[in-house]
């Protein structure tokens, strides 16, 4: 049976889940005082599910985010990433871990300007130790799938904004993560190219059975999720469905 829309738990068994957050806490120290960026954030994320983060700035969007990375140690609380309790991995372990499971996209795309579209989304296959002329076939494929095909060798100030996102994505995607993280990724990109990232991401979701985590603030492009987690003063308030069923898979 399917769980309510507002559970942040579902049925589902360990081995079927991306995630497991369980009573997750993250306080910073600045002098005096203590900021609960996280205070006590507990649930479940399926393999495939596609989900939303959305709260105002200053919420805990990104201190989640980081941590379900595990780029920042706890306070409390347990993240299992694919079973894993990421907190049990020393930091070598780590950087393994994220490299076999995890991409990133980014507000700014982080591409190097020095180097071109092809060489850019090549780049987490350097850092793999597979060989170049696999990572270019591996690049190529998805330059063609993204519709970039025509950019390879055209550095990112060539491309527009929502081109330079394409190529970000396509760089989270190239090593073939089994989860993706994105904050903010249509933060820089005017409406448009904001919607389009969105069927994008929606349409990787689906096609590639892979899971996706989207940190934003914007509740509209939010509706493009399966699920949507609200975040308010670093607590989960609800949890709801996307209302954006369209099926991107026909576009
Ligand atoms: N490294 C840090 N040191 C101190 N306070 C931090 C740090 N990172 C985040 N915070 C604070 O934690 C809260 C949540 O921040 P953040 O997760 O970046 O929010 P969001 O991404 O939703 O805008 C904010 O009050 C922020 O100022
Ligand atoms: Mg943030």
């Amino acid at each position: 049976m399917e769980p309510p829309a507002g559970a942040a738990y579902t049925d589902t068994p360990a081995a079927d889940l991306a995630l497991q957050v369980r009573s997750l806490y993250r306080y910073y120290q600045t002098g005096t005082t203590v900021v609960r960026a996280l205070d006590g954030v507990s649930f479940d994320v399926k393999v495939g599910e596609f989900c939303a983060i959305v709260g105002t700035s200053g919420s805990g969007k990104s201190t989640l985010l980081n941590q379900l990375a595990g780029l920042e140690p706890a306070t409390a609380g347990i993240v299992r990433v694919f079973n894993r309790d990421i907190a049990a991995l020393n930091e070598r372990e780590l950087v393994e871990f994220r490299l076999q499971n995890i991409g990133f996209i980014f507000q700014s795309f982080n591409l190097i300007k020095s180097l071109t579209a092809l060489e850019n989304v090549c780049l987490p296959l350097v850092f793999k130790g597979v060989n170049p002329s696999l990572r270019k076939k591996a690049a190529t494929v998805l330059l063609q799938q993204l519709g970039l095909q025509n950019h390879a060798g055209h550095l990112p100030t060539q491309l527009s904004g929502g081109q330079q996102q394409r190529l970000g994505i396509a760089r989270a995607l190239i090593a073939n993560p089994r989860i993706i993280y994105a904050d903010e990724p249509t933060g820089n990109l005017d409406s448009k190219s904001a919607q389009e990232t969105l069927k994008l991401l929606k349409k990787i979701a689906a096609a590639g059975n892979k899971t996706i985590i989207m940190v934003t603030h914007d509740e509209h492009l939010a509706q493009y999720a399966d699920r949507i987690f609200k975040i308010s003063d670093g607590k989960l308030v609800a949890v709801s469905r996307g209302t954006i069923s369209d099926n991107v898979n026909k576009q």
